[in-house]
């Protein structure tokens, strides 16, 4: 089943919850940076992929709105307030999924880098630093710990229509 109707998620929308989810989960061990400046493995192993998969995570994300208006009209509701609570969470996790890429391309610019995705350079390295571009760059750890908490709660509501309200919430997402 590929497309969604009122009681499940086909495929599709399934496939890519659940990829963006686990590149998402691997972009937070961006944190580990903090810990002695990047130096030991958690920053070596995942630092250098981190704008690639950040720049894989944008071109997913908006296939996924596209998909996900399509599907729009068929797709399972949730009625009550923490219906309305989760849809505004969905929305604020689409969002910074969509602006952090371009926050963390900003930073890396402002601090006078070139920013590489795949090895291909798609930005050139600035003559030098750019206050700007680095001011509206700093905000993307901010919107890196919005996202943590977001996910957090995420998971949380997914556990507790699962484990209390026992209904298929979870059921209709996982498979
Ligand atoms: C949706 C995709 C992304 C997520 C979830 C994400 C997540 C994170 C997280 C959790 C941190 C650590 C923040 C902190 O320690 O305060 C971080 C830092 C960073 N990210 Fe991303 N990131 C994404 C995409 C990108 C992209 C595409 C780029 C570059 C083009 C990028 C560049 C950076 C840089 C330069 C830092 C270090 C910034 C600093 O030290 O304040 N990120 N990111
Ligand atoms: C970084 C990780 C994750 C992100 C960014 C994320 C994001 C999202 C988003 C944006 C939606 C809304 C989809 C839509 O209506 O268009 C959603 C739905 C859902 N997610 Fe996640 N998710 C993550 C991890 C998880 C995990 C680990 C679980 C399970 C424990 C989970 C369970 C669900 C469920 C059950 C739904 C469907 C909710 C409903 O039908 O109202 N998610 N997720």
């Amino acid at each position: 089943m590929l497309h969604d109707n009122n009681e499940r998620y086909g495929s599709i929308t399934r496939f890519f919850h659940w990829v963006i989810a686990v590149l998402v989960l691997q972009q937070f061990f961006k944190f580990a940076d903090r810990i002695n400046e990047g130096e030991h493995w958690l920053g070596d192993t995942f630092g250098p992929w981190h704008v690639t998969m950040g720049a894989t995570i944008l071109v997913l994300t908006i296939a996924r709105l596209l998909w996900t208006m399509k599907q729009k009209p068929q797709r399972p509701t949730n009625p009550g307030m923490d219906g309305v609570i989760a849809k505004l969470a969905h929305r604020l996790m689409y969002l910074s999924l969509l602006v952090m890429p371009f926050l963390g391309a900003l930073y890396i610019y402002g601090k006078g880098y070139p920013v590489k995705v795949f090895g291909v350079e798609l930005i050139a390295k600035p003559a030098d630093e750019v206050p700007w571009a680095l001011s509206l760059g700093e905000w993307h750890s901010p919107f890196a710990f919005l996202l943590v908490f977001l996910v957090i709660a995420h998971i949380a509501g997914a556990l507790y229509h699962h484990i209390i309200q026992k209904d298929d919430v979870l059921k209709r997402m996982a498979g």
